[in-house]
């Protein structure tokens, strides 16, 4: 079994949402355990990232995953700069807190091409180009949204609940081609965006802990690391699998 730093060597990573956040700290631990690693973004911030990575397993591109067409232009450009994909990180999200009757269905659309069907047509182009990889492996990033409710977060919530219902029947449907699926539910990680919210007042730190079994939040690098396990060859028996990271937050 590999261990860290080499627990990556041979994997090359597409992760989506890389510019900012957890996805940057995905794919910084990926590209320590030794993966070529693509950071996706819409954001042009992903290109000064790898730029200042200065690694040849780096690579950026900039892209709108909500476009269609967006998965196999990614993918495409992969391979370009560093060869065929064996393992996916389904990061990218958007997220906003709003009361349901505020709600437009722009809104709605955007969110769900985004949280739902980029991380679908992403897993679709990856099993196309399938190349004869040892252990290809996708990690969806759900959130304990999926698991409980909170209000202002509804069409957030069934984004995240389809996540983890696609990343069973992904894990069935992939298990003879010999792809692993798993899911991961964060609950609140420490990022620039909840520190945002806590800015402005959205986040309440005392009062959302007195649901935690862990009275604080996540590092990105906690969650970085378990990601990095579900990709290693120390979880090749592992797949079809949800796992809740949330300081004990759905076992209350
Ligand atoms: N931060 C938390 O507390 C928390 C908790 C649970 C789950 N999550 C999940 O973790 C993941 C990362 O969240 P984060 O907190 O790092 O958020 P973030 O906003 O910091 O990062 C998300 C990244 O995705 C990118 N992105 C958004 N829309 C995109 C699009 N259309 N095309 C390409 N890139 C796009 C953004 O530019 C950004 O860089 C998300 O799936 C989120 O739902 C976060």
């Amino acid at each position: 079994m590999k261990r860290f730093p080499e627990d990556m060597l041979g994997r090359t990573v597409i992760v989506t949402g890389a510019g900012n956040g957890l996805g940057l700290g995905i794919a910084k631990r990926l590209v320590a355990g030794g993966a070529r690693v693509l950071f996706v973004d819409q954001d042009p911030v992903v290109l000064t990232r790898v730029e200042e990575g200065k690694q040849k397993t780096m690579s950026a591109m900039v892209k709108d995953l909500a476009e269609p067409g967006a998965a196999a232009a990614v993918f495409q450009y992969a391979k370009e700069s560093l060869g065929a994909v064996d393992t996916l990180i389904n990061n990218a999200a958007w997220s906003f807190h709003k009361p349901m009757t505020d709600v437009a269905t722009s809104e709605f659309d955007r969110l769900i091409a985004i949280n739902q069907r980029a991380p679908f047509f992403l897993a679709q182009e990856f099993l196309k180009q399938l190349p004869h990889a040892e252990d290809p492996a996708i990690v969806n990033i759900g959130s304990v949204n999926a698991q409980r409710g909170n209000p202002n977060l509804v069409p957030y919530a069934g984004t995240k609940g389809a996540i983890v219902a696609m990343t069973r029947a992904m894990a069935i449907e992939m298990a003879s081609s010999g792809v692993r699926v798993n899911s991961i539910c964060p609950a609140a990680i420490r990022t620039h965006v909840t520190e945002g919210l806590i800015a402005s007042g959205v986040i309440e730190p005392e009062k959302l802990f007195q649901k935690y079994l862990i009275k604080r939040f996540a590092s990105v690098e906690e969650i970085a690391e378990l990601v990095a396990y579900l990709c290693s060859d120390a979880a090749r028996y592992v797949t079809g699998a949800d796992w809740e990271i949330d300081g004990g937050y759905c076992a209350v």
